[in-house]
């Protein structure tokens, strides 16, 4: 079989972990199970490029359940698990092209050892197949009946290019549906942001002044974490709304020059580039700890921290020390790439249960319905999302109420006042 990964042997332990996941998705074994007796994505290739983890590895068993030849690649140079990467290529037949620590030639390579493979689908978390197809491969368009998006930053390329008028297939933003966002990236980037500073420094979070750089749906999931462990929260924000959301939760609101000199530990969660740079190395603590969690490595300005440094070294695995002039030490996280997903092993399984198991039906809905679809992004049917979040329920033990019809009725009227 074509693929590319560190090291076959690790096969054994990476299946171990796979399993581990696997008991925590109960909804996805479910979505598996329903796959394997109607077989709904039949003679259909499938192409992703997702962050090749314990969790993606059930998704892509899940879909080749359905009946669909799968390839994968990384969606991001240092998050891939080589045991997972092992696994699927020994265990289950499904070629993969990710090794932990590749460059960005290897990362662009795998990218197109997936897309020599035809896909009819692709699977995206920031957009990379679609981008790599609209630039240097339209040729395969044509063939392609739909996509789907796992991220905010890649949802927000994808607008732009629906936008601009040159999305060429349908996509379909997983990231959007209620029970992903809400829950992946609030919950999921809390714990699994707060486990990668944890693991990588061994550090106290109770006490230390911990900014955290936008409020959205994962800086929300960090701030409260971080608070729970005893940190003093500050929120930077551009946005007024969601600064005064941070307000009223009790966090302290500043602009980043301010919170600069401040902080003990800083997470950049926006999406956004140069979030900290230039003009906040300068005025950082020594000691303090960079980490940035949003998507690409662009939040933190790493190269103007290299070059306003006299030196750097690895003290620690994942922490790379920069000496500043005046022998301020500051020390940057897992190169400036997703801290989560680096140091540690990305969001819990059960997490990931909700957003894959939108993703699975989401696919299952680009093959039943692509030829509806026009080349625009769309939302996750209201349907798929409430039923993920009635089965999520259900394999808790969770029961809720029932609306009766007089309520149902009376919810759906005008005519009923003081
Ligand atoms: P969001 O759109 O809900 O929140 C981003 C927030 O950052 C917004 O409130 C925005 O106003 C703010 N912001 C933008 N520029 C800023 C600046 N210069 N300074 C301060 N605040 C600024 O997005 P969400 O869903 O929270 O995602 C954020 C990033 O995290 C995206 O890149 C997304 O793809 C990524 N992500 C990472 C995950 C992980 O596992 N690490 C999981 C899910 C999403």
């Amino acid at each position: 079989m074509n693929c590319d990964i560190k090291d076959s042997k690790l096969a054994s332990v990476g299946a171990d972990r796979v399993n581990w996941a696997k008991q925590q998705m109960s909804v996805l074994n479910m979505i598996a199970e329903g796959f394997e007796e109607r077989k709904p994505l039949d003679g259909l290739r499938i192409g992703a490029c997702l962050h090749v983890t314990t969790e993606t590895a059930n998704l892509m068993t899940t879909l080749k359940s359905g009946g669909a030849d799968v390839a994968l690649c990384a969606s991001n140079p240092l998050s891939t698990q080589d045991d997972v990467a092992a696994s699927l290529v020994i265990n289950d037949g499904i070629p993969v092209f990710a090794r932990k620590g590749e460059n960005r030639e290897e990362y662009y390579s795998h990218v197109n050892a997936v897309l020599d493979t035809q896909p009819h689908i692709t699977l995206d978390d920031g957009a990379d197949l679609v981008s790599v197809l609209h630039s240097e491969r339209q040729g395969q368009i044509p063939a392609l009946m739909g996509g789907t998006e796992e991220t905010t930053t890649g949802v927000i390329r994808l607008r732009s290019m629906e936008k601009g008028g040159v999305l060429a297939y349908p996509i379909i933003a997983v990231n959007d549906a209620q029970t992903k966002h809400l829950f992946d990236n609030r919950y999921g980037t809390g714990q699994s942001v707060i486990d990668g500073i944890l693991r990588a420094t061994n550090m106290l979070m109770a006490g230390a002044n911990f900014v955290v750089c936008g409020f959205g749906w994962c800086g929300k999931g960090v701030a409260i974490r971080a608070k729970g462990l005893g940190a003093n929260v500050i929120v930077t924000e551009v946005d007024p709304l969601r600064a005064l959301e941070a307000v009223m939760e009790g966090y302290r609101v500043m602009p980043m020059e301010e919170a600069a000199g401040i902080g003990n530990v800083f997470v950049t969660t926006t999406g956004d580039r140069d979030v900290i740079g230039s003009k906040h190395f300068g005025l950082i603590n020594d000691g303090a700890i960079l980490a940035n969690a949003g998507h690409f490595d662009v939040e933190i300005d790493v190269s103007a921290l290299r070059q306003m440094s006299v030196s750097q070294r690895y003290v620690r695995p994942y922490v790379e020390q920069y000496i500043m002039p005046d022998e301020r030490r500051i020390n940057l996280l897992a190169d400036g790439r997703l801290v989560n997903l680096s140091s540690a092993e990305g969001h819990p399984a059960s997490v990931m249960d909700l957003s894959f198991s939108n993703q699975a039906l989401s696919v299952e809905y680009i093959a039943q319905r692509h030829a509806d679809l026009g080349n625009q992004v769309y939302a996750v049917p209201d349907d798929i999302d409430t039923e993920v979040a009635r089965l999520k329920l259900n394999v808790m033990g969770i029961r809720i109420d029932v609306l009766t019809d007089e309520q149902a009725e009376y919810l759906s009227s005008w005519q009923t006042g003081t």
